[in-house]
């Protein structure tokens, strides 16, 4: 999402008459695009300002400006800890950027950290990012209205607020003339996209099918989906239209029903395997990921064994892994003592991430035999001779590169695996 986010501000700043640089040393401003989603991130933020404060004792009218989520979380705060920052942008201001740009012209230090309740920079124009021109992003919707008990999100993201579909049908009609073979459409909370207009009404599952109909070349992914309103039409929807991928990213956090519900996830571990039934039974071979927190507040060693006992059930291809890490002025900040020590979050987090790299490894060796289309997307890192690329279920595919191309769809078939990557012959 930040990635995207910076496509946009480059977009703003490219009609200023701004050019990007690859090179640090180079540059006149430089932002950072920051994310407060767990302590680490913010950590990992705060060491990098560090080059760009020594930069600019080297490099006087250097300008540095700290956009996104820590902007918005720390505000003023962060120009005083931070003395050599010019300016601090939250994500719904950088409409404004030219503007403070100029104003830190005269050595101020300038905040925009205003939500908005509007802000989807839907007639803006990105300017990619990504190195191979083959996939990219499409912001459908920007915030998040579900206020789980942990996650800072809503609190610096704002309020949820769906895009136009006409902008992103057009964004899509111009990546597909631009040479693109894949997007993904991007939001908090994509399975609650809706606008009204002229008495009709759009859903997700109806933009799904109006961006996959934008070209059969064009694959349709979607990150990310709550599962409190994954429906039943969705699922449908995935399951028949060929280039919309069967790959569902569906977040659990936890495994258990009492803990769900003291992060405020609104559904129950029935509800959960229930949904995952229904994708199994309609797209069979559907690749699954998910999100897992470990140490949440009050977890039991119950709770987590209820993780534990659903990560074997469902069998993700794929999941992002965390420790609990708690977020100021959040709810369970406020009101939930972070109370299980981190030894044992370390603990329960290894044994999660032995689970998910068997599961990996099981469902990568029933994958040998079958045979795949892949986007092609990259050079191997490890030899010329070889390229890499991912199916549908989104699992990355390295096979001898024959006479491919980037952007390419190629048949493979799977020969081996590891429990990150399947090795595939072209068949075709
Ligand atoms: N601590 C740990 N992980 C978190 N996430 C969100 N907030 C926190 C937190 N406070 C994780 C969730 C979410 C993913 C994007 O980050 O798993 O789905
Ligand atoms: Fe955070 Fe929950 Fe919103 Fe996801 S759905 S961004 S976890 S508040």
């Amino acid at each position: 999402m930040n990635v995207s986010d910076s496509e946009v501000v480059v977009s703003i700043l490219e009609k200023e008459g701004y050019t990007l640089t690859e090179d640090q040393a180079e540059a006149d401003l430089i932002f950072v695009n920051t994310c407060s989603i767990r302590d680490h991130a913010e950590k990992r933020v705060r060491n990098r300002m560090q080059e760009f404060k020594h930069l600019k004792t080297k490099k006087s009218n250097l300008k540095i400006g700290v956009l996104g989520c820590m902007a918005e979380r720390l505000k003023t705060t962060l120009l005083e800890e931070e003395k050599f920052v010019d300016m601090v942008v939250g994500p719904d201001a950088y409409r404004d950027l030219p503007k403070l740009i100029k104003e830190t012209e005269s050595g101020r230090q300038m905040v925009n950290v205003e939500l908005s309740l509007e802000e989807t920079y839907a007639d803006i124009t990105p300017v990619r990012l990504d190195k191979n021109g083959v996939s990219g992003f499409i912001s459908i919707m920007r915030g998040c209205d579900n206020y789980c008990a942990y996650c800072v999100v809503p609190y610096t993201r704002g309020h949820e607020r769906s895009r136009d579909p006409k902008s992103i049908l057009a964004e899509a009609q111009d990546m597909v003339a631009k040479g693109y073979k894949e997007v993904t459409l991007l939001g908090q909370n994509v399975n609650s996209f809706h606008w009204k207009e002229d008495g009709v009404e759009v859903g997700f599952a109806d933009l799904m099918r109006m961006v996959a109909a934008v070209s059969p070349q064009l694959r349709v992914r979607f990150a990310t989906s709550h599962p409190k309103d994954i429906s039943d039409e969705l699922i449908e929807t995935i399951a028949k239209v060929p280039n919309i991928c069967n790959s569902i990213h569906l977040p659990v956090q936890s495994g258990s029903s009492s803990c769900l519900k003291r992060m405020k996830r609104v559904y129950t571990r029935e509800w959960y395997l229930n949904r995952i039934e229904k994708i199994k039974e309609l797209i069979p071979d559907c690749g699954l990921s998910t999100d897992i927190i470990c140490g949440f507040s009050g977890e039991t060693e119950d709770e987590h064994k209820d993780t534990v006992s659903l990560m074997k059930q469902v069998s993700y291809d794929y999941a992002f892994m965390f420790k609990y890490s708690e977020r100021p002025d959040t709810f369970a900040a406020n009101k939930m003592p972070d109370d299980v020590p981190e030894d044992i979050k370390g603990q329960r987090l290894q044994e999660v991430i032995a689970i998910q790299q068997a599961s990996s490894l099981k469902n990568n060796k029933n994958d040998i035999g079958k045979v795949f289309e892949v986007l092609v997307e990259n050079v191997s890192k490890r030899s010329t001779e070889q390229m890499s690329g991912r199916t549908q279920q989104n699992k990355v595919m390295v096979f001898n590169r024959k006479d491919t191309k980037i952007g390419d769809y190629i048949k493979v078939k799977c020969m081996d695996c590891t429990a990150a990557t399947l090795l595939g012959e072209i068949v075709e």
